[in-house]
């Protein structure tokens, strides 16, 4: 288990997907056969976190609280905080500070789904580094969208910028980001950006500054979508069925997770699934147990 905590940002709401995401919180819009939101927190639990900390705009958090609970189901523990208005992705560790207590995180982004063969050493990596921070660089044919890392002749990065007209890379920076403990005194020390946002790029800039940010490359072997543009979303909905449809196995499903990692028994696992009974998902948590 991780000694880490978790936070995932689900505030606001993706601003190019307006107005079909009005009134709605994004994140709970579903991904093929189940809420966005699963896949992120299956990445938190995977990396070994129990006490997660989801961040909120104050009109959603009904609705998550509605859908997740205390996470007890699932073995988890979650504490719900709120942002009141979306002034950026480096502000949750600001609204984490107490929740945090000094210790070190890993925040993923509401919106970002990641799938891979080796991702849970992949993430074991990053969680064993106690100092520092440790983001993923993915390669990505419109680095434009993105925070994209700029590197020297011997790979080691120089620069992060966000959403550059002229990319220094194709290396964009995705939404998972695990920091230690100085994070919230870092973010407190952020102005605001020209858009009014306190950036993560520029968190992420005070430890390049001091020779701490290490940027892991996220291989060709690896998806990462996400979800910020209208085909953006059906495509990783499509992902997600293509995938699951052809092993017959699920991507994002906290309840195979928690059952894999010893985190619920087989009696709790048996009761979720009848929960879903008349699905295939619940199907799909029911042959958990008969294999
Ligand atoms: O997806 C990875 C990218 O995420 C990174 O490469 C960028 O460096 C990072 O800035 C971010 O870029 P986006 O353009 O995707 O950020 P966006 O403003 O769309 O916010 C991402 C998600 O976080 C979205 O679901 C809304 C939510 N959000 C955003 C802001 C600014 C919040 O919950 N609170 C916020 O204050």
């Amino acid at each position: 288990m991780s000694a880490r905590k978790g936070l995932i940002l689900a505030g606001g709401t993706g601003s190019r997907l307006w107005p079909i995401t009005q009134g709605l919180s994004k994140q709970l819009m579903p991904i093929y056969d189940k809420p966005m939101i699963y896949y992120p927190l299956s990445v938190l639990m995977l990396s070994g976190i129990r006490e997660i900390a989801i961040i909120t705009t104050p009109q959603d958090q009904h609705q998550f609280q509605q859908l997740l609970g205390d996470g007890s189901q699932w073995g988890v523990d979650i504490t719900w905080l709120v942002q009141p208005t979306p002034d950026g992705l480096a502000q949750a560790y600001l609204i984490a500070e107490e929740f945090l207590a000094g210790g070190p995180s890993a925040m993923v982004l509401g919106d970002n789904i990641f799938f891979g063969h080796g991702l849970p050493e992949l993430l074991a990596a990053a969680d064993a580094q106690p100092d520092g921070a440790t983001v993923f660089g993915y390669r990505v044919a419109d680095p434009q969208r993105y925070g994209v890392v700029g590197m020297d002749a011997d790979d080691r990065v120089t620069e992060i910028i966000e959403k550059p007209e002229v990319p220094p890379s194709n290396y964009a920076v995705t939404g998972l980001y695990f920091l230690d403990g100085t994070a919230p005194d870092r973010a407190r020390d952020i102005k605001p950006s020209a858009r009014g946002e306190l950036e993560i790029v520029t968190l992420l800039e005070s430890y390049l500054a001091d020779g701490s940010l290490t940027v892991e490359r996220m291989g060709r072997g690896y998806a990462w979508l996400d979800t910020g543009t209208h085909g953006s979303l059906l495509d990783a909905g499509n992902f997600v069925r293509t995938l699951q449809s052809r092993q017959g196995m699920q991507t994002g499903c906290p309840e195979e997770i928690a059952h894999g990692l010893g985190w619920i028994d087989d009696a709790a696992l048996m009761d979720l699934a009848t929960r879903y009974a008349k699905t295939d998902y619940g199907a799909y948590l029911k042959g958990l147990l008969d294999s």
